[in-house]
């Protein structure tokens, strides 16, 4: 059973102390800081202050004690052999400022990682610089809205379809476009809203932003047709490539007449991601936008490694130094280790995975866009709809989760279906994880029948219940309070 976990300050008892500090009485505090003892800080012991933290982390879940349906875009298994690798002292140690002499060895992992992102998409130009998916597609629009100003022609709107991942319309927005939604049919581009936004907008049209896989799991099938027509009207094709875990090895965006594409390397290449923390989301580009790739570019010249920093059609700069280097060594690491055929099987572990889930689940569950004819690609997207009879919803479903010890899946989104649940499995987890997570699904779809209003009031096992999710977003409470003074905390005063 779980204890609710008091503050530091309810276990406080004045004179104790966590640590064995040199004397200090004759310290003089030249900070311009409050001294120490005046700042109400908890007087705790050692073991104390670790067993707080300790049971404070064992709240949380993690991907490394638990699966994750929510997936790649959130967080997924990372091999440690690449965290191993990251960590060596070449690597982990060297400065971004250090003469290019100095740190060749550095500079041709960069290289080779560019090489093997160029290889995999079929696209001739590439940038590591980025520090996220999100600032790839900055990046790329970026590059896109210079390559038409250059030409003399600054066009005003982007299509972007409604199944796009949300960081397409607003880096579209962000760079200053109007974005045209094009609305999808059973979870696909539908061609003929494409067609009239072109006869709409024609050559005011700078680019087509398509996630591809996208948020329903879907490969679109019409994407050579939608390049070709892009091309006919000096329109560039953006790919949101995000999601390129279900497709590496099998499908070069090249091929498909994409201009541009963010890679995330943590959903495909395994570096890690979540808390925000310094990621990297490599561009790879088409001829045609070469020359306005930021800077610094690294280049080959007779087995030397060189960086170029200044070159007038580039962007410019878009990151400090070169980018995240520890996640190319990552990404790198996790390539070479599986080779192109280990690749591949990932895109195909993916699929496979996912597809299996959606077999398991559709039929207790509504699946949209999928039927017995339609598999999914890496992610499973799912509904409430056969639930919403019995007044049970998504978010019912997710807390059901909790109390069977799943996290939950991806919920509301994307918002072309009603109630999704979108389910990423990812190529990691292996059949007796997914049985598991199944078998919890089915369970809540029973209770969902037999039994809604105890679903209602789900999850009771978990610190915290049900939370009023509006109140929480509107009205959030960001300093603790005392359940019954409704003040912050006091350290407990010396008794006399
Ligand atoms: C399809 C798609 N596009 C864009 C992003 C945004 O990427 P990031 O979180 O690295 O900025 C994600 C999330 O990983 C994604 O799944």
């Amino acid at each position: 059973m779980r204890v609710e976990e008091k503050l530091l300050y309810a276990n406080s008892r004045p004179g104790t102390c966590g640590v064995d500090l040199e004397d200090v009485t004759n310290f003089k505090n030249t900070t311009g800081l409050p001294a120490r003892e005046n700042i109400d800080l908890p007087e705790v012991s050692e073991p104390d202050v670790i067993r707080h933290f300790v049971r404070l982390s064992q709240m949380n879940y993690s991907i490394d004690s638990n699966f994750y349906p929510l997936g790649s875009c959130t967080m997924k298994h990372n091999p440690r052999l690449n965290e191993k690798i990251a960590r060596l002292p070449g690597f982990a140690q060297i400065h971004p400022l250090q003469p290019t002499s100095t740190c060749q060895g550095a500079l041709e992992l960069i290289y080779d990682l560019q090489e093997w992102l160029k290889d995999l998409t079929g696209l001739p130009g590439v940038t590591l610089a980025p520090a996220a998916g999100a600032h790839g597609e900055l990046t790329g629009m970026m590059m896109i809205k210079k390559a038409h100003e250059e030409k003399g022609n600054p066009r005003k709107v982007v299509l972007v379809p409604d199944s796009a991942h949300g960081t397409n319309p607003a880096t579209a927005a962000t760079c200053g476009y109007t974005t045209v939604t094009i609305p999808s049919a059973n979870g696909l581009v539908n061609m003929a809203e494409f067609e009239k936004a072109i006869k709409t907008h024609g050559e005011d049209i700078a680019a087509f932003m398509l996630t591809n896989p996208n948020t329903c799991g879907l490969f679109e099938p019409n994407v050579i047709k939608i390049s070709k027509r892009l091309r006919e009207i000096g329109a560039y094709f953006y790919c949101d490539g995000a999601n390129f875990n279900a497709i590496v090895g099998k499908v070069k965006p090249g091929d498909l007449g994409v201009d541009v594409m963010q890679l995330n390397l943590h959903k495909t290449f395994s570096t890690p991601h979540g808390g925000g923390g310094p990621g990297c989301g490599p561009l790879v580009v088409s001829e045609k936008l070469m020359a306005y790739l930021p800077v610094p570019k690294v280049v080959q010249n007779n087995n030397e490694y060189a960086l170029v920093t200044t070159d007038p059609a580039s962007i410019g700069r878009i990151k400090a130094f070169h980018g995240h280097f520890g996640m190319m060594v990552r990404a790198l690491s996790y390539m070479k280790s599986h080779g192109i055929n280990g690749l591949q099987k990932v895109a195909e572990d993916a699929v496979l995975n996912a597809n299996y889930v959606l077999t398991a689940l559709r039929g207790p569950y509504r699946a949209p866009y999928n039927d017995e004819h339609t598999p999914c690609m890496h992610e499973c997207l799912l509904n409430d709809r056969e639930q919403k009879d019995n007044g049970i919803s998504t978010m019912d479903i997710a807390k059901g989760l909790l109390d069977r010890g799943f996290h939950p899946m991806t919920v509301y989104f994307p918002l072309v279906t009603q109630g999704a649940m979108l389910i990423e499995p990812t190529e990691t987890e292996n059949k007796t994880t997914l049985d598991k997570f199944i078998t919890a699904m089915l369970d809540i779809a029973k209770q969902a029948k037999a039994n809604p209003a105890d679903l209602h009031k789900a999850p009771v096992t978990t610190p915290r219940k049900r939370l009023d999710e509006v109140q929480a977003a509107k009205f959030p409470v960001l300093t603790w309070q005392d359940e019954q003074t409704k003040h912050p905390p006091q350290k407990q005063k010396e008794s006399a």
